[in-house]
């Protein structure tokens, strides 16, 4: 992946952001050394913006599609009130089997609520609101994520979305993922329902909310 901005510029932020807590740097080193795709996991930055957007928006109900090895899912937790839940969706049981030794050992852990199988799925079993709901799954299925959150969403809620500008692909689409989120940026955009901004932070964050 490559970020839009400059690799030192990305290092200079993050140096000057709050730092990760050491069980999230050691599953950060530990998803690296141990899983494939290891750049999936979103990091501090994004990850602490989105701890920023939760105590903003006080938010106490989360949905993430898209849980990987558990980084943003423990963010996101550490920022909700006592009581507040994360209910979080992934398809692929290797990342479960590995989130699930970091949940365990988290002081948040008990705030989250893992799901296994497609994301898709999984929504249409849920019941809303959500205040905040973080898209970061299959990028192909971005618009369907979308039309389900915004049933699920809450009044005044808010959705993320991440990867929305794909290593700059977005520019030329190339391959089906590139298309799926090009259209899914232009059905957004288009979409008199919602106000959103692109952020240029890591690979691109998407803030949606109803108008
Ligand atoms: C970019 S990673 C998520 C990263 C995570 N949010 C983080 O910040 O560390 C995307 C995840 O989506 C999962 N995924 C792919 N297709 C899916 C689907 N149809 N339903 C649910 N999860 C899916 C993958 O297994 C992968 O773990």
């Amino acid at each position: 992946m490559v970020f839009i901005v400059p690799q030192a510029i990305e290092d200079y932020a993050a140096k000057h952001t709050t730092p990760l807590p050491p069980l999230l740097e050691e599953l950060t080193r530990d998803t690296h050394a141990n899983m494939k795709a290891p750049q999936m996991l979103s990091g501090q930055l994004e990850g602490t913006l989105l701890q920023f957007l939760i105590r903003l928006s006080g938010a106490k109900r989360v949905l993430e599609l898209g849980m990987f090895t558990g980084f943003s899912a423990q963010m996101m937790a550490a920022a909700l009130p006592a009581g507040g839940v994360v209910v979080t969706c992934d398809i692929d049981p290797a990342a479960h089997a590995f989130a699930k030794r970091y949940f365990d050992r988290s002081p948040h852990g008990a705030k989250i609520q893992p799901k296994v199988g497609p994301a898709l799925e999984t929504m249409r079993t849920l019941t809303g609101p959500f205040d905040l709901i973080f898209i970061d799954a299959d990028k192909t299925n971005y618009t369907n994520y979308y039309e389900r959150a915004l049933e699920l969403l809450a009044p005044g809620g808010l959705i993320v979305v991440d990867n929305v500008l794909w290593s700059g692909r977005v520019l030329d689409p190339k391959d089906e993922s590139d298309r799926a989120i090009a259209a899914f940026n232009k059905h957004v955009a288009g979409d008199p329902r919602v106000r959103q901004v692109i952020l240029t932070v890591r690979d691109g964050v998407m803030l949606i909310s109803r108008v």
